[in-house]
């Protein structure tokens, strides 16, 4: 089964072709980064305008590249949320149109479920059951999965998410948006030695997180830094690097209470932040002792992307679940809602 997969979600036109015998045939990409830039974050219409010039023309090259022409699709799924809901209708309206066009079928996809899917597309995919850290703009979660569509919500941030922390804290250090990536690189100057921030609610019980207790530390030394001797290249680059470690050691260790409480030996981390190379180098040193397998997708893969919607889609669509009459897209869409396809 040949499906296109439509991801507009927010700031990434992202497109791709999947094929459930053959894999990957193509993908392609456009992120809209210069065009949020000088806001500092996304402007939701603007985003909504950028998707709509790019979708198209995305599609004909990923079709072109993969050498298919429309007429051999077999389905096309589309993200439906959550997300902006006017970047989502782009991406759902093209999808439903060209389906109703061709004759097949469409199916809206949960953008988290295609984030948690997205490591099953490597070469070495981990088996179900596992525990999933979703780590994004705006998700900070830890899913038992038992399989596609049986989803438990472990633990979630009561606040910010963790890019979004990164995003904060890039901004707090002047650095330009989307601020996880620079974030990680300007730490890599840091000192270890220099500052040691909170790691939030690791003392407390349970799989939730919170990161704007740790937002607002970073602000307070920025802010006494500041009142020191100015707030050199060097400050920045150490409230960096205490930031970063103090955020994947809180995550380290929910995952492994997660993996404890659950009697787990697997885990699988998707979203944008799991593109952290201190995050995932620390997940497998730390875990791996235990026993632990740490999975995570490739780089291209973590962030925002068409390939993980056609592919969970595909894994729907194939057993045989199709866009109800109503289908709506949906700016809040809590992923325990989702159901495995048979039960949909
Ligand atoms: O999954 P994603 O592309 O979009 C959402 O669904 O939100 O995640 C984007 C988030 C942003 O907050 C971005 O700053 C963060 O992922 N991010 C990173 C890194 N790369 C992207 N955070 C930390 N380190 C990175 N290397
Ligand atoms: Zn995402």
């Amino acid at each position: 089964m040949r499906v296109l997969g439509i991801e507009t979600s927010c700031d990434e036109t992202g497109i791709a072709l999947y094929d459930t015998e053959r894999g990957l045939l193509a993908d392609a990409l456009y992120s809209q980064v210069p065009v949020h830039a000088e806001y500092g974050g996304v402007v939701p219409e603007l985003a909504s305008r950028d998707h709509i010039r790019k979708t198209l023309p995305l599609v004909e090259q990923v079709l072109s590249e993969a050498g298919i022409p429309k007429s051999d699709l077999d389905a096309i799924a589309y993200t439906a949320g959550p997300g902006l809901v006017g970047a989502l209708m782009v991406g759902a309206t093209l999808a439903r149109s060209m389906a109703f066009g061709l004759g097949i079928p469409s199916l809206g996809v949960h953008h988290m479920e295609g984030h948690l899917l997205a490591p099953l597309l490597a070469e070495d995919p981990p088996e179900y059951p596992f525990i999933a850290l979703l780590v994004s703009g705006g998700h900070s979660q830890l899913v038992r999965v038992d399989g596609l569509g049986r989803y438990a919500l472990l633990g979630e941030s009561l606040d910010d998410a963790a890019g979004e922390a990164f995003d904060k804290t890039a901004k707090l250090l002047g650095l330009p948006y989307p601020g996880g990536p620079q974030v990680a690189a300007l730490a890599e100057k840091g000192d270890p030695a220099r500052f040691t921030f909170p790691r939030p609610m690791v003392k407390h019980p349970g799989l939730d997180m919170s990161f704007s207790g740790l937002k607002t530390h970073t602000l307070t030394t920025v802010k006494a830094c500041r009142e020191e001797s100015g707030l050199t290249d060097q400050d920045r680059a150490d409230i960096a690097w205490a930031f970063q470690q103090a955020v994947v050691d809180t995550l380290v260790i929910k995952c492994r209470r997660a993996l404890v409480q659950e009697g787990l030996k697997t885990l699988v981390m998707a979203g944008g932040v799991s593109a952290n190379s201190l995050l995932r180098h620390d997940l497998e040193r730390k875990l791996q002792p235990d026993g632990v397998s740490v999975h995570y997708p490739s780089l291209r893969l973590c962030t925002d992307n068409g390939a993980m919607i056609a592919y969970a889609g595909a894994l729907r669509l194939a057993a045989g679940q199709r866009d109800p009459q109503d289908a709506e897209v949906r700016a809040r869409w809590p992923m325990t809602e989702l159901s495995p396809p048979e039960a949909a």
